[in-house]
């Protein structure tokens, strides 16, 4: 038996209301419902999911899973643009993180354009809705 590819899907702050939340922006669906869809995609994929609103929790999931996961998709929200210590984690980890956004940060606030994580993220992928997750899997799953 060979052992399944594992996936993480970690969501930041505020991502616990997709389906609520500016909708214009984010869309209709909560994660969990889009997170069954995905799974049936991938019925050969372990796909994990996280979510905290707490920047401590978020570094302690990249620990956790950072030494052992094929990969993890990671949507810090508004984490993205102030935090060192999450892009400190991704740095000192093994595991590749995607940076994923639901919107396109730069089409919007001049504030979303910078990313403090994605110089240790092995690839960006922002603006196709709830799609950027399956798009970050997609970039783990083809191996280079
Ligand atoms: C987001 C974009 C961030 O700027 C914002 O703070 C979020 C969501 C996105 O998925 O588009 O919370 O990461």
């Amino acid at each position: 038996m060979f052992d399944l590819m594992k996936i993480q899907i970690i969501n930041g702050p505020n991502l616990n209301l997709l389906g609520v939340r500016e909708k214009s922006i984010y869309g209709n669906t909560d994660f969990e419902t889009y997170l069954e869809d995905l799974r049936k995609l991938y019925p050969n994929v372990v796909v994990e999911y996280y979510q905290s609103n707490v920047e401590g929790e978020i570094i302690n999931k990249l620990h956790e899973v950072g030494f052992s996961f094929d990969g993890i998709v990671l949507n810090a929200g508004a984490y993205t643009h102030t935090s060192i210590a999450i892009a400190d984690a991704i740095a000192a980890i093994n595991t590749p993180v995607i940076e994923v956004h639901i919107s396109n940060v730069y089409k919007r606030e001049e504030f979303r354009h910078n990313s403090m994580l994605a110089a240790s993220c092995k690839g960006v992928i922002a603006g196709f809705g709830m799609d950027s997750y399956r798009l970050g899997i997609e970039s783990i799953l083809i191996k280079r």
